[in-house]
């Protein structure tokens, strides 16, 4: 399960100003698990692990097994934010690295749509689409966002122009009541799924928002769900040694007290780069507000050593690293021996290159810790349905402690709405009108 290690903080921060932080992690800690604290309506996400109903999953097989009936060999998911980065996390994190140039292929091409206002992005989508046999997954819990709500207008004309069973190749998970997605799955006879209430976007990977999309790209979500469930019960525990206790108080010591305003969450694995959109989401909405924060931001090791490595090592000294440790890689490939050894790389022959990632991992750890950067490592034993579930939980709940050791809340996000009020008034959205002449005279 989810281990957390601060002992490459050890050197920047002192004793008793851990403990203190130690406390006020405990202290937030008492309000999520007490349920009393800001935004406590929404914290439906902390039992989503142990009470996930099987029939869910069943239904969701259902899906899976009807659309593998039509011959269906592309999904396009549509959603944005936390309506699609848990999804597109799990499955990059899960899936072969080659699956796409990979002629054996056991389930469906999953692809995005709606997380962006591209129309290149979206003409070049409707020619993958073009020539498969296409479902659609579309995802919004208020069923009003611009972005997937454009994606959707698109896929579905053409989802309904090519197929007599349209309504039958279109799942829609949106609000069990409300909203323009909801209305529409009734009146089309979609089948639906429900994000409930009491669950915000970026906290909803563990529900069909995150549940649909990796069941139909072939992952086990059971174990996934099985993962998530061992760490809700090891983190319900009130202990100073709690991995999401030690987390959030490290990281508020050191945000607070020594200036360190940026976290950067390093991964070692491509298949880890969109665990690291996924975080940024949850800790950047959840805590950036009240004019408070830490900075979240990402790199992919080594890839980004040699981009990102010059300015983490000398640049401004205002981050710390939470590395995301994967103890054992699933895969094996040796170094071989080459008679002429031009490479000057035989001393490696024999070797993993695992080996050679781990010490690269290790040698980056020291060099950063010298040149005053803090290192805090989240491990886990290695990639699969079973960990990632675990790491999300662990994220998550830790995110909670975290935000209200902060002293903000952490489940709502107010300040995402400006940016939609502009584009509607800017766009000519009926009832915009008046915002939309003042903010043309600033232009
Ligand atoms: O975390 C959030 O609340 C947001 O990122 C939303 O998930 C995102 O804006 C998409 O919203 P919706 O699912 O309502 O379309």
């Amino acid at each position: 399960m989810v281990k957390v290690n601060v002992s490459g903080c050890a050197s920047f921060v002192k004793d008793a100003e851990y403990k203190l932080y130690t406390e006020k992690a405990l202290e937030a800690f008492d309000v999520l698990a007490g349920e009393q604290g800001a935004g406590n309506d929404f914290l439906g996400w902390k039992h989503l692990p142990s009470e996930t109903p099987e029939s869910l999953i069943t239904e969701c097989e259902a899906i899976r097994d009807s659309w593998k009936a039509k011959g269906i060999d592309l999904v396009v998911v549509i959603g944005i934010g936390g309506s699609y980065l848990g999804a597109r996390c799990a499955i990059e994190a899960l899936s072969h690295g080659f699956a796409k140039q990979l002629s054996r292929k056991d389930a469906p091409e999953v692809v995005f749509a709606g997380c962006n206002l591209s129309e290149e992005y979206m003409a070049e989508l409707m020619d993958l689409v073009a020539e498969r046999n296409v479902g659609c997954v579309v995802i919004s819990k208020s069923g009003t966002t611009t972005e997937p709500a454009i994606a959707f207008r698109i896929v579905k004309e053409y989802i309904e122009k090519h197929y007599k069973d349209a309504s039958e190749r279109i799942v829609a998970v949106t609000d069990a009541r409300k909203g323009a997605l909801k209305t529409l799955s009734t009146q089309e006879g979609y089948r639906t799924f429900v994000v409930p209430d009491n669950v915000g976007g970026r906290f909803s990977v563990l529900t069909p928002v995150g549940l649909i999309p990796i069941l139909l790209a072939g992952f086990d979500v059971r174990a996934m769900l099985k993962g998530a469930e061992e760490m809700e019960k090891s983190l319900a525990e009130r202990s100073e040694n709690n991995p999401a206790v030690v987390y959030a108080a490290m990281r508020n010591l050191l945000y607070s007290e020594y200036g360190k305003k940026i976290e950067i969450l390093v991964t070692y694995n491509p298949k880890f780069q969109y665990l690291g959109e996924w975080w940024k989401q949850l800790y950047g909405e959840s805590e950036g507000k009240d004019g408070k924060g830490i900075f979240p931001a990402s790199v992919n090791n080594t890839a980004d050593l040699h981009s990102m490595g010059q300015f983490i090592q000398e640049g401004e000294r205002v981050m710390f690293e939470t590395v995301v440790n994967i103890e054992k890689s699933n895969r094996n490939v040796v170094i071989g021996t080459d008679e002429q050894n031009l490479d000057q790389l035989n001393y490696l022959a024999g070797q993993h290159v695992e080996h050679c990632g781990a010490m690269a991992q290790l040698g980056t750890k020291l060099a950063h810790i010298d040149g005053g950067v803090p290192q805090m490592e989240v491990s886990i034993e290695k990639i699969d349905a079973f960990n990632l579930g675990g790491l999300f939980y662990f994220f998550e709940f830790a995110c909670g402690v975290s935000a209200y050791t902060l002293g903000v809340n952490p489940f709502n996000q107010p300040g995402v709405e400006a940016y939609k009020k502009n584009m509607f008034a800017l766009l000519g959205k009926p009832g915009y009108e008046e915002l939309g002449a003042a903010l043309r005279e600033r232009l």
